[in-house]
């Protein structure tokens, strides 16, 4: 039998949750609120509190951990925008949620060294929540043209060019709700005794829960009793927020996730929430309370559809493996066994990790599987994606 697992939580972060949650309307929190909490307390969340935690010594590692290539990539990508938009003299790049600043210092690397024109017309700028990772990123990017600023700091209309997030829709607050006799319900968190935390379903907090469902055209009582799943309103507002800032580009979101409909098959009637802490995945967000991420897949439909009312069509989704092989990747792969590449063992076994790193991001059970999705505003929608060139999947 596998011993319980010894709980991590952050003490002063889990007494902070039970007060908020004693002291809120019905002793309750709904579950994005408390997700919210445990990621996101200025002071004490998890992403508050150490900027290490991606990486090999965190709890996960994100494709920018993998190399320089994904950035390098995404900046071949970047300049064909660039290009498709008739190369304005100014081109906004806004990252979103950009970790320890790795895949930036990449993307920003290579524009310069190989890239010139678009590098000059480039303003690479950074919002970011979490003040712990804004201080890395701070340090990592040191001496790189980059700024920092909040998303409320963005005009309306205001941004030419292209918003990227990688791994961050699947970082949001995330509600949850369970079918019971073929009724919608939401899960909050209450508590149980002064500290421990204990799981109610009761009627949605808001509307807009059964709203989304039913646009994603997913029924509650087919999905049967017990039922359980997730719903980020977080990532229809963020992405409004985003829409609405666009005067003219692209917004490119990597991402691992589902169409609507696999999202909510038969065989994820547990939902796709996963907590991760030190390299190890499980599913019990009230352990490890401010010392392991929580995440939920993306539901790339709902982002589809969501867009189009604010503007936003979408131009092609694809699968992370056929996204980088398309913009290079394979070439990569085979220069590193060209000849007169691998001369002694010091190289031979800078290959073998390269290209480790390099199948990582293309394997379908691992990275390769995330989801590519490249929406536009006030874009021409026939100008080809070089990232969308080999065969692209729909969403449905
Ligand atoms: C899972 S990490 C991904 C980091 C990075 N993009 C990468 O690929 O390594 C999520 C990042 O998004 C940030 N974040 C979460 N919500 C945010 C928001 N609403 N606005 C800006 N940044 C946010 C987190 O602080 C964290 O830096």
């Amino acid at each position: 039998m596998e011993t319980p697992p010894v709980d991590d939580s952050n003490p002063a972060l889990r007494t902070l949750i039970a007060q908020r949650v004693a002291a809120s309307p019905g002793g309750r929190l709904n579950f994005a609120q408390f997700m919210d909490l445990a990621l996101y307390h200025p002071e004490l969340g998890y992403y508050a509190t150490h900027p290490g935690r991606i990486g090999g010594w965190g709890d996960y590692i994100t494709a920018a951990h993998l190399g320089s290539d994904f950035g390098e990539l995404l900046a071949v990508q970047a300049a064909q925008l660039w290009r498709h938009l008739g190369k304005p003299e100014g081109f906004d790049f806004v990252e979103m949620g950009a970790g320890q600043g790795l895949f930036a210092a990449d993307f920003l690397r290579h524009a310069h060294a190989n890239l010139p024109d678009f590098a000059a017309a480039l303003d690479y700028r950074i919002v970011e929540r979490s003040a712990a990772q804004l201080a890395e990123q701070r340090r990592v990017l040191a001496g790189l043209p980059v700024r920092w600023c909040d998303l409320e700091q963005i005009a309306p209309d205001s941004v030419a060019g292209c918003f990227f997030a990688n791994e961050l829709v699947d970082a949001l607050p995330v509600h949850q709700f369970v079918v019971h006799r073929g009724e919608l319900l939401e899960i909050y968190v209450a508590l149980e005794g002064e500290r421990d935390f204990v799981e109610v379903a009761a009627a949605p907090s808001t509307p807009r829960l059964a709203a989304f469902l039913d646009r994603c055209g997913i029924a509650t009582a087919p999905l049967g009793e017990g039922y359980r799943s997730e719903v980020n309103l977080a990532a229809l507002d963020w992405l409004e927020a985003v829409a609405r800032r666009l005067a003219r580009g692209y917004v490119l979101t990597v991402d691992y996730g589902y169409t609507a409909r696999q999202y909510y098959a038969p065989q994820h009637r547990s939902g796709t929430l996963a907590c991760y802490h030190r390299h190890r995945v499980h599913d019990n967000p009230y352990l490890h309370i401010g010392n392991q991420d929580i995440t939920a897949h993306v539901n790339f439909t709902a982002l589809q559809t969501h867009g189009a009312a604010y503007a936003l069509r979408s131009l092609g989704f694809t699968r992370q493996s056929f996204f980088l092989l398309a913009l290079g990747l394979g070439e990569r792969l085979a220069a590193l066994g060209a000849p007169g590449a691998i001369e002694n063992n010091a190289q031979l076994n800078a290959a073998l990790r390269r290209r480790e790193a390099l199948r990582t991001l293309v394997d379908p059970g691992s990275m390769g599987d995330f989801g590519v999705l490249i929406q536009g505003k006030n874009t021409d929608p026939d100008l080809p994606l070089a990232g969308l060139s080999l065969p692209a999947q729909t969403l449905s």
